[in-house]
């Protein structure tokens, strides 16, 4: 009877490896097909997941790149993924098809941090009506902010104010200056978001860029991409648990200075920010049930409005603070240029840019450089469609490498190095070039570019028309290379900042 129960129990075994087998036989279809792009083989359950080192996929990809060419094919567990590098063929994917290629892929993550179908947010909406819905309200809403009290403008040139006297604070004495940009990018969302800065050291502020900076240093890339490719993972309670912990908090936290805010609203007052503009537009909809304007939906919207603007943003604000320690002479001529346009009499505006070349193309290379979304965002196919010649069938996870295209051989002299002269002609004036793209392009484009690049130019220029920032003495010269988890992240580092 045991030895009976024991072939049993063999039988239902093999049986249940041939059933994944075959599973993962057709889940491999794809590959079969006439000119879908070549890749390394997948082993059965995790396909190719553990080939590619996610603590730096730039590498990993730069590698796989160089073995099966610009447009490559991986499998992660289940899921079909192509990744499409260098500026030639991302542009083809993302621009010329873009009607093709600006679906995201749905996530099982997704669904424990409360998206839905009434409610999926932007960055994470599929690419249709409710996506373009909250894409047209988010990009008119920030283009119109200013026919309030205060412009957009006026609220960045205060904060950078705010953050100088918090930087003069430390008195030329070393310190880490992460925390501190940090929240005053967080105060540009909150003015856009609530109409109101937080004190930098009030405790929701303190908590807000403690759960942002823990966030950035979770580490669960790997286990990320396989709960997402096997969605039944999320039915573990300890994966469940693990997988956006952060995130999670800060949504928590962000509902909270929401609710407060709603109770204030006042439907015949005008709009006092973006969170009214949403409330206007619920009270419009009373009734509508296929529009995406709802109290779920705002609550998304605004964290992901918040998560984008604020770690992206101060990540880089970090990254040129870093590289101006590293190349004083580069510091120096930023600041003969602000001398020469600006002076020491008043803060710097948005006018000033078009008269600051150098200043434009240290920004501009500090971006290039610093490659902060590598990967970009994934993307989806939402038909089949065609990018190099290769196939690329409905439904298929994108990856458009963005460091491939902001680290081009082809397209700049220096890729690995930082030289601002990439973005300057021989007599000194700025050049846009086609392969900065650390926005992504195509439908999908970063909506907030507009205002991310306002916030990089006058942060950087208020600090340093006030600072001169070098490594502490007796300090070793800090690193150039950055962590990548969810954004690269520039090496912890120490500066001083010493009035000038
Ligand atoms: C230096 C700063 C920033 C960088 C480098 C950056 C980069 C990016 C990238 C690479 C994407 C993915 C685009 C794609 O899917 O192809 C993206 C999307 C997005 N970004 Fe940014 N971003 C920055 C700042 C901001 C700011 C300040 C905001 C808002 C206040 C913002 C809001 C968004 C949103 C909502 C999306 C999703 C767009 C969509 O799916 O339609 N970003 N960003």
């Amino acid at each position: 009877m045991g030895l009976l129960s024991g072939d049993a129990l063999f039988s239902v075994a093999v049986a249940v490896v041939i059933f994944l087998l075959l599973v993962d036989l057709m889940h491999r279809r794809q590959r079969w097909a006439a000119r879908y792009p070549q890749g390394p083989i997948p082993v059965p359950g995790l396909g190719n997941l553990l080939q590619v080192d996610f603590r730096n996929p730039a590498y990993s990809f730069y590698k796989l790149r160089r073995r099966f060419g610009d447009v490559f094919s991986l499998q992660f567990a289940w899921t079909p993924v192509v990744v499409v590098n260098g500026l030639a063929a991302v542009r083809e994917a993302l621009v010329t098809h873009g009607e093709d290629t600006s679906d995201r892929p749905p996530t099982a993550t997704s669904e424990l941090i409360g998206f839905g179908p009434r409610s999926q947010g932007i960055i994470r909406a599929p690419y249709g009506p409710a996506w373009r819905e909250q894409r047209r309200f988010s990009v008119s809403t920030l283009r119109n902010f200013g026919l309030g009290k205060k412009s957009l403008e006026q609220w960045v040139t205060e904060e950078a104010s705010c953050l100088c006297d918090a930087f003069a604070n430390h008195a030329g004495q070393p310190f880490r200056p992460n925390a501190l940009m940090s929240k005053a990018v967080c105060n540009v969302i909150t003015s856009l978001i609530y109409a109101r800065r937080i004190e930098y050291d009030d405790s929701v502020m303190i908590r807000l860029t403690e759960l942002l900076e823990n966030g950035l240093k979770e580490d669960n890339a790997l286990l990320l991409q396989l709960v997402n490719s096997v969605p039944l993972l999320t039915r573990i309670p300890w994966v469940a648990a693990k997988v956006l912990r952060s995130q999670r908090s800060i949504i928590a936290l962000i509902h909270d200075l929401l609710t407060e805010h709603s109770t204030a609203w006042d439907p015949d007052q005008p709009p006092r920010d973006l969170t009214d503009a949403f409330l206007n537009e619920v009270h419009k909809a009373k009734g509508n049930s296929e529009n995406s304007f709802n109290d779920e939906n705002l609550r998304l919207v605004i964290s992901e409005l918040f998560l984008a603007g604020m770690v992206t943003t101060s990540v880089t604000l970090s990254w040129a603070l870093l590289l101006m320690i590293l190349h004083p002479d580069v510091q120096c001529r930023v600041q003969r240029e602000i001398d020469e346009v600006i002076g020491q009499g008043r803060r710097p505006e948005m006018a000033d840019q078009a008269l600051m070349p150098f200043t434009n193309a240290v920004i501009h290379e500090v971006q290039r450089f610093a490659d902060i979304v590598p990967m970009g965002v994934p993307h989806m196919t939402s038909r089949d469609t065609e990018v190099q010649g290769f196939c690329i069938p409905k439904g298929t996870k994108l990856i458009t490498n963005l460091s491939s295209v902001l680290k081009d051989e082809t397209v700049w002299e220096k890729p690995l190095q930082f030289h601002p002269e990439h973005f300057l002609d021989s007599e000194g004036r700025f050049v846009k070039r086609e392969g900065f793209m650390p926005f992504s392009a195509g439908p999908r484009i970063c909506l907030g570019e507009p205002l991310a690049r306002m916030e990089l130019f006058l942060f950087f220029t208020c600090l340093l028309q006030r600072f001169s920032f070098s490594v502490p003495e007796g300090q070793p010269r800090p690193s150039d290379r950055g962590t990548v988890l969810f954004v690269a992240s520039p090496p912890p580092y120490q500066l001083c900042a010493v009035a000038r």
